[in-house]
């Protein structure tokens, strides 16, 4: 019985076999993170996306140009501007990252990116993978990290989400076994784990955090999520100072909303699709998706985004000018801090705070009754010049 459906799905899950060892004899050979303080020139590829992707990223890129006027002033800095990552273009060319745009991301040694379209199962369009996705894996950027800040409240997290692996690994690649049975993969590897739980120990100990919380589903799912704890666990060990714990993902999300308990945790270290789901929930704490800046890092490149969508219908109804900047700008701060730029990461850092929360002289709501998103960027700038001057 099902003889034909079984041998389909088996040689199908035979190529996928194929791939994901290949993908971690790459890991095993990779070599270190690039140190760009010893880089003459950096290009920081600005890739809009599409929606308000746009909009929001060039108010970045304009804000970037600033603080950093001096270096680009010098070619030290360069911008350069990526087009062509539009959900249009890449059904065009049936591609997540259309091979010319992805040629020119590798150009590049940062990337500043807009939110992409993802188009859903179902929703009519073709089943090609997130852009989002795709470049993680094209790249390698093998960790997500986005951090989580209320400091009126005690809370300083952040989380390092493992980014090309897990759920997501081959997540567009399942196989319908039959009408009636579906399939999807889970693939997690040593190297894959070990270098996320590295990258969130090492973390911990220069920023002084005296705890790292390993968090997964590993009574259920026994071994992917197991080998991921045991891994992480392990290299936990070589960081005496550093307390570990381990959760479970289902009272992790309940323990982050118990104001007693949540102020506890510091450095989270979690699969992908784990990483995905809190961190969403966690921004929500700290006013939302549209607050939150996400860096992702590998040892090559680096590409930083929002942690939210496109929001197209904002486009539709002519909003797109009132797109609010805020994540694609804690994003930049994590961006230069990335490259170097410490002073000029805080320096944005603050001036957000200040034109977020505390001084707050402008409001982004959405639409009309709010300020447009470049009328922002001038706000951030006049902080940032304040700043400067000891204002
Ligand atoms: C994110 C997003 C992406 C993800 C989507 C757009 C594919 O939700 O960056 O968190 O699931 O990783
Ligand atoms: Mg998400």
């Amino acid at each position: 019985m099902y003889e034909k459906e079984i041998e389909r799905a088996a040689e199908h899950f035979k190529q996928l076999l194929a791939r994901q060892l290949q993908r971690s004899d790459r890991i095993k050979a990779q070599g270190d993170f690039v140190d760009y303080t010893k880089l003459d020139r950096i290009v920081i590829g600005v890739c809009g996306g599409d929606g308000i992707g746009p909009v929001i990223t060039a108010e970045s890129a304009r804000v970037l140009a600033f603080l950093l006027k001096k270096d680009v002033e010098a070619g030290r800095i360069v911008f350069k501007t990526i087009e062509g990552l539009t959900i249009e273009n890449r059904i065009a060319h049936m591609q997540p990252i259309p091979d010319d745009v992805l040629a020119e991301l590798k150009a590049c040694d940062v990337i500043l990116k807009g939110p992409t379209t993802t188009p859903q199962a179902g929703d009519g369009r073709p089943n090609i993978e997130s852009a989002n996705v795709a470049m993680r894996k094209e790249l390698d950027l093998f960790a997500n990290v986005r951090p989580v800040r209320i400091p009126d409240q005690g809370i300083d997290w952040t989380f390092f989400r493992e980014n090309t692996e897990g759920a997501y690994a081959v997540g567009s690649d399942g196989v319908h076994v039959t009408d009636d049975v579906a399939f999807d993969f889970v693939v997690t590897t040593t190297e894959g784990s070990e270098r996320i739980a590295r990258l969130a120990y090492n973390y911990a100990r220069a920023n002084g955090k005296d705890r790292v919380s390993i968090i997964q589903k590993a009574n259920v799912i026994k071994t992917t999520d197991g080998k991921f704890l045991g891994i992480c666990k392990k290299v936990g060990e070589e960081y005496p100072e550093i307390t570990t714990d381990e959760w479970y993902i289902d009272i992790t999300t309940a323990k982050l909303i118990d104001p007693k308990r949540r102020r506890d945790f510091k450095v989270f270290v979690l699969p992908n699709l784990y990483g995905d789901i809190i961190t969403d929930e966690a921004a929500e704490f700290q006013g939302g998706v549209g607050t939150a800046g996400s860096a992702n890092i590998g040892k090559k490149y680096a590409m930083f985004e929002a942690i939210h969508g496109s929001a197209p219908r904002m486009v539709a109804e002519g909003r797109a000018q009132y797109a609010d900047p805020c994540s694609m700008l804690r994003a930049s701060a994590m961006l230069l801090s990335h490259i170097g730029y410490i002073k000029e990461s805080e320096a944005l850092d603050r001036a957000l705070d200040i034109c977020m929360f505390e001084e707050a002289a402008m409001k982004i709501t959405g639409r009309e009754d709010g300020c447009t998103c470049s009328e922002f960027g001038d706000y951030v700038m006049k902080t940032l010049t304040a700043l400067q001057e000891g204002r």
